[in-house]
C-alpha cells in the first residue's frame, strides 16, 4: 500500500506533532511503500520570510531524518523539487467547483486568525489533492483537521476520473486520527499558535522549566487528585511504561502527592524519550549537505513518479500530443 503525507515547515516541532502524527508516519515505515514530504508550497500561503522558510525546511528536515526517518526505504523530499506538482494543481483546479472551496473550513478559520487571504490560501485544498494524487497515493494519515481536504481530494480525483476517464485512484478515507490531542503546559491543544509548546529537540533545561509551570488546580498535595482531569498526567501517559503509570495513577488517587513531583519525573520521561533521536540530530546539524542529499535524492525518485502521472493526466485532458 502506498502511504502519503505532507508536513508543513512552519517551526520546530513540539512533542504534540511528535505523538499525534510523526510517530504514526515512522512506524508505517517497517510495511508499507512511504512517501513523505516537506510541504514548502503550502507554507507560502501563509508568507513567511525567505529566511524562515529556508531555516524551518532543514529543521523539519533533520527532526524528522533524526527521528528516525529511514532515509534508503522511504521517499522523504521537498514539495516544491517537484514542479509538476503545481501543473497538476492548474489541470485539478479547471475542473474544481468554487462551491467545494468556499466550503472548506480551514480557509475561514486562517483568515479568522488574521492571515491575508491570497488566492494561494483560498486554493491550497487542489495543491493538496495534486500531492495526493500525483503520486497515486492509497492512504494519507493525518491529523483530524485535516480530515476535510482529504474528502476534497476524492472528490476532485472522482470528477477527473468520470470527465477524462480513470488517471487517478481515489484514496481511502482511513484517516489516522491522533491518539489524543496532547496538551500544551496551558491545558489549550499544544500548538505553535498559542505559544505552549514543548518542543522535541529544545534544551533540556528549557524542557524542565516549561514541565514546571505546566498548569494544574490547586488541591492541596494530601488530597486525593484525578488524573484524568490532570495535565501532566495527559502527558505521562506518552512516555510512561504502563507499571509506572498504574503507580502515578495510585499516587493520584491516593493523595499525598504534589504535583511538583509528577512534573519532575515527567520531565526526565520526556528527556530520556527523546535522548538518543537528539544525539542524532546535532550531528546532522554538522553535516547539512548530508541532509539536502537525502531530500534531492528522494526529489529525484519522487519526481519520476510524479511526470509518469502529469502525462497521464496531460493526455486524458487533450494536452498529450
Ligand atoms: P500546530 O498546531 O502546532 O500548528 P500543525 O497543525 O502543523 O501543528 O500539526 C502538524 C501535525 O501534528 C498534524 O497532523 C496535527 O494533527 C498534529 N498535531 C499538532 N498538534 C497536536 C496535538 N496537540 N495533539 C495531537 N496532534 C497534534
Ligand atoms: N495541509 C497539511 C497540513 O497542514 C500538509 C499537507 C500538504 C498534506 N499536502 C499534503 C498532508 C498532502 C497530507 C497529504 O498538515
Amino acid at each position: 500500500m502506498r502511504i502519503l503525507s505532507g508536513i508543513q515547515p512552519s517551526g520546530r516541532l513540539h512533542i504534540g506533532n511528535f505523538f499525534g502524527a510523526m510517530r504514526q508516519h515512522l512506524q508505517l515505515q517497517a510495511e508499507h511503500d512511504c512517501f513523505y514530504f516537506i510541504a514548502d508550497y503550502h507554507a507560502l500561503t501563509s508568507n513567511p520570510t525567505p529566511a524562515d522558510i529556508a531555516g524551518h525546511i532543514l529543521d523539519v528536515a533533520m527532526d524528522y531524518i533524526a527521528l528516525g526517518l529511514d532515509t534508503e526505504k522511504t521517499i522523504f523530499w521537498r514539495q516544491s523539487d517537484v514542479p509538476e506538482v503545481t501543473e497538476l494543481t492548474w489541470l485539478l483546479s479547471c475542473i474544481t467547483p468554487m462551491g467545494l472551496l468556499q466550503r472548506c473550513t480551514s480557509y475561514k478559520d486562517k483568515v479568522a486568525q488574521g492571515l491575508a487571504p491570497n488566492h494561494g490560501l483560498f486554493a491550497y485544498p487542489v495543491l493538496q489533492a495534486a500531492d495526493i494524487l500525483i503520486y497515486k497515493s492509497d492512504l494519507v494519515p493525518v491529523g483530524a483537521d485535516q480530515k476535510q481536504h482529504i474528502e476534497v481530494t476524492r472528490d476532485i480525483a472522482i470528477r477527473f476520473n468520470n470527465n477524462y476517464g480513470r488517471v487517478f485512484t481515489v484514496p481511502e478515507g482511513h484517516i489516522i486520527e491522533a491518539v489524543a490531542v496532547v496538551p500544551g503546559t496551558d491545558g489549550q491543544k499544544m500548538s505553535k499558535s498559542y505559544g505552549n509548546t514543548i518542543g522535541i529537540f529544545e534544551p533540556e533545561d528549557s524542557i524542565r522549566k516549561k514541565i514546571m509551570r505546566i498548569v494544574t488546580d490547586s488541591t492541596p498535595v494530601e488530597e486525593p487528585k484525578d488524573p484524568d482531569k490532570c495535565n501532566v498526567f495527559a502527558l505521562l501517559k506518552l512516555v510512561a511504561s504502563p507499571e509506572e503509570l498504574a503507580e502515578w495513577e495510585n499516587k493520584y488517587r491516593n493523595g499525598g502527592m504534589g504535583y511538583s513531583e509528577a512534573k519532575k519525573r515527567l520531565a526526565e520521561l520526556i528527556i530520556d524519550y527523546f535522548k538518543p533521536f537528539r544525539q542524532k540530530r546535532a550531528e546532522f546539524e554538522n553535516d547539512v549537505a548530508y541532509v539536502k542529499q537525502v531530500l534531492a535524492g528522494g526529489a529525484k525518485r519522487a519526481r519520476t513518479v510524479a511526470a509518469e502521472t502529469l502525462a497521464e493526466a496531460r493526455k486524458a485532458v487533450g494536452l498529450g500530443a
